[in-house]
């Protein structure tokens, strides 16, 4: 964990954190972030979306597979102020989720924010060469892992009456992709996800949105054979709009993005 900041309030674990240590930050206008969960943040977009939420302002829980990757972008984000947990879930598992969400709710409260990012692209193939493993592979991750993250952090949330989630979609979600049908059907199905769960939150001071990219410079991008458009920090940026600085009225909204 990183040393307290000079002047920085700090709430008991178990409270949602509320204002000072973030005002003066010109980079954080929402201003009272205070934690966000982020899955998949050992690469790629995940990672980038850690630090640029670092950068401006807020503590993370960073939710993956893999401890040694999440532990390398918990250390670049202390070095950048934020506190860190690393909690290791497979985000299709349902026991792994509960338990790395009551890890990060007793270790560090109520998030304000939680991004569903992490995702898989599946093995290309055209539908006839699919197999139901192939399909369940990137259902569980994609869209399950989706709601049982949601799901997982909703009451705590619900309760504090602020706070955001912010799902990784793609704009495969509003294409098809030759070789890729599971992987856009997990896409269309999430942001049918999002806009359910934006109906559910009215009036509830918590939002939903989802953020549809082009084709972003991470290995994923090599499955689908696009060439990159943008780079995962470009993604980080849209999303950090979603999350801090985009109006409560976008609750609902799918955010595409092409590239600069
Ligand atoms: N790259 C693109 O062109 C692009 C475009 C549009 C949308 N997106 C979406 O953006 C998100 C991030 O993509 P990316 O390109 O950054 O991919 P990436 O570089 O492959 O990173 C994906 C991350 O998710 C983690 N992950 C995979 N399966 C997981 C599971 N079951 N439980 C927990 N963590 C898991 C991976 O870590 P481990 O493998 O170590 O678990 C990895 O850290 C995905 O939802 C993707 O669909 C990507």
């Amino acid at each position: 964990m990183a040393a307290k900041r000079a002047g920085e309030k700090r709430a008991p674990p178990g409270k949602v954190l509320t204002l000072q240590w973030t005002e003066g930050n010109p980079g954080c206008s929402y201003g009272r972030m205070a934690l966000a969960v982020v899955t998949g943040a050992g690469d790629g977009i995940g990672r980038a979306t850690a630090l640029e939420l670092a950068r401006r302002g807020l503590d993370l829980a960073l939710l993956g597979r893999t401890e040694v990757t999440l532990r390398a972008t918990a250390d670049q984000a202390e070095r950048a102020g934020a506190r860190t947990l690393v909690a290791r879930a497979d985000v299709g598992v349902e026991a792994e989720v509960r338990l790395a969400a009551a890890t990060v709710l007793a270790g560090m409260g109520t998030p304000r924010l939680v991004v569903n990012n992490a995702g898989i692209a599946g093995r290309k193939a055209r539908v006839e060469d699919t197999t139901a493993a192939d399909w369940d592979a990137v259902m569980a991750v994609n869209l399950r892992g989706v709601f049982l993250v949601s799901r997982a952090f909703l009451p705590a949330m619900r309760a504090a009456g602020v706070g955001r989630l912010i799902t990784l979609a793609s704009i495969s979600a509003t294409l098809g992709t030759a070789g890729m049908a599971p992987y856009c059907a997990s896409k269309w199905g999430v942001v049918g996800f999002v806009r359910s769960l934006a109906e559910e939150l009215r009036g509830s001071g918590l939002q939903s949105l989802a953020v549809l990219p082009g084709s972003v410079d991470t290995p994923m991008a090599k499955v689908g054979g696009f060439p990159p458009q943008m780079s995962a920090e470009d993604v980080a940026r849209v999303v950090a709009f979603a999350a801090l600085d985009a109006p409560d009225a976008m609750n609902g909204s799918a955010v595409e993005c092409f590239g600069p």
